[in-house]
């Protein structure tokens, strides 16, 4: 740590700048009463959007998946799957190998989506999308194999089959002209057919948070809800068909995709968002939209924290009123940082705060280094616990449908937030414990979750149609 600091006395620093932080930022403090009153208040948007008469009004939309089954061991093949949606594309190609042992094997690759292809228009994306599944095969040697092929698209909506899915609309950083209210399994395969020199059976789109729920589902049979916190967030459970009045038929279950970024976009959270929730929202992409996703997710919270410095120091209380023009521009105060900053060894995170302020150009004195590391602190404990109160209201939802006193569930969990801040995790888990007590809950990370799962619904309705077929 740098020269500045070692003349203080750091816990009288850390103690000032806590209280100073504190009594700036007291809206961003959610009580344990306002959190379960919270979960109350989304488990009532989660009936809204499940009754037919209230769903068209509803902001949380409960899309129904059409994935009613989870793997019975004996699904066996290759498999191609595409991620897209997250911090990074990627293409999968799966070996799931039958017998009941449901041994995976798994090969991979990340690949670059070009600024010039995210700023323009949608078919320009599906080609460069089947562009990279051309190099992918070729590189495999697999390029002549007509493989099923499973596509994680982890954006809202509205399915009527497992391999028809027309967007809604675009969500996090996404918004390319021509795909809102198309199918982009029609899309994709366009964009196959021009190029013309390769073929897939493209069988599924799923979300992400389906695509984690199916990987866990194969280690954990408990495991009814996926979790994403990552540049977005969401989650989906396992429903009953009774309460899903958008489908026909009572019987059996179906995974719901909740959509809970949107919480909110009705003027449902108005009484918890700050100023600060409302500039970030006024600068998206998507102003209006996904009001709970930018109160939580990686995408924001570097852009909360930064605007929340930039308005602290404008009152003096931080960099002695000074700004730069680095941490006027948007975007400039990573997520990353915050992961950094909130390293569970003081001196290390002060270090880290010191870094990525002078990488703004400023020059910051010991306090503005340990007010930065509160104000983090202060904006991902309000993400961890604004998402424990809506995962409560889905366990208490799944604990009714089974009409159990106790209920044993585990949680599908995938995310850059949950895996990479060294605290959200167990905030989240600490906080869900509280507002759900009689709740026996595990939280199980997955690996490529939500590519991975893809290739497992895939391979669920490969071996249906196959079956079918006979
Ligand atoms: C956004 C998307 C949603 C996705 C989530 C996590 O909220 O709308 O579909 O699951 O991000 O990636």
């Amino acid at each position: 740590i740098s020269r500045h600091i070692m003349p203080f006395s750091y816990s009288s620093i850390k103690f000032d700048q806590k209280k100073k932080v504190d009594k700036y930022l007291h809206q961003f403090h959610l009580s344990d009463k306002t959190l379960m009153e919270l979960s109350m208040r989304f488990r009532r948007e989660m009936d809204k959007g499940l009754c037919r008469d209230t769903n068209p009004t509803a902001a949380v939309k409960m899309l129904p998946t059409y994935v009613r089954s989870t793997p019975d061991g004996t699904e066996q093949g290759e498999f191609l799957a595409l991620d897209l949606g997250g911090s990074n594309f990627r293409i999968l190609l799966v070996k799931v190998k039958g017998n009941g042992d449901q041994k995976v094997e798994m090969e991979s690759q990340i690949y670059d989506i070009p600024d010039l292809v995210m700023r323009g228009s949608g078919s320009d994306l599906f080609d460069h999308i089947a562009d990279c599944l051309a190099n992918f095969l070729e590189k495999m040697g697999i390029k002549n194999k007509k493989l099923p092929l499973g596509f994680t698209f982890s954006f809202p909506c509205l399915q009527t089959k497992l391999d028809e899915s027309v967007l809604i609309s675009w969500t996090k950083g996404f918004r390319l002209s021509g795909v809102e209210g198309n199918d982009v399994v029609s899309l994709l395969r366009k964009s196959i057919k021009k190029r013309g020199d390769f073929d897939t059976d493209i069988m599924a789109v799923i979300s992400d948070t389906v695509g984690t729920m199916m990987t866990c589902g194969f280690d954990d049979r408990h495991c009814e809800i996926g979790l994403i916190v990552g540049t977005g967030t969401n989650a989906c459970y396992m429903e009953q068909m009774r309460n899903l009045q958008l489908m026909d038929g009572d019987e059996g279950q179906m995974c719901v995709n909740t959509e809970w970024g949107a919480f909110g976009d009705d003027g449902a959270l108005e009484d918890l968002r700050t100023d600060i929730d409302r500039e970030i929202d006024a600068g998206s992409l998507n102003p209006g939209k996904q009001l709970f996703e930018k109160m939580i997710s990686g995408l924001y919270m570097g852009e909360l924290v930064r605007l929340i410095l930039v308005k602290m120091a404008r009152k003096q209380l931080l960099f002695q009123g000074q700004t730069t023009p680095q941490l006027l521009t948007s975007g400039c105060f990573s997520t990353n940082y915050i992961y950094a900053i909130e390293s569970d060894k003081d001196e290390e995170g002060l270090a880290s705060a010191e870094k990525a302020l002078r990488s703004l150009g400023l020059d910051p004195s010991a306090e503005d280094c340990a007010a930065t590391r509160r104000i983090c602190q202060i904006v991902s404990t309000r993400a961890a616990h604004l998402c424990a109160s809506t995962l409560a209201a889905v366990m208490r939802q799944i604990r009714d449908n089974k009409a159990a006193e106790k209920l044993r569930i585990t949680i599908g969990v995938d995310g850059s937030v949950y895996k990479g801040h060294p605290e959200f995790s167990r905030k989240l888990n600490k906080m869900v414990r509280r507002l759900v007590p009689d709740c026996d809950v595990r939280f199980l990370q997955s690996q490529h979750g939500s590519g991975k799962g893809a290739a497992m619904v895939t391979a669920v309705a490969y071996r249906l149609a196959t079956q079918h077929a006979e």
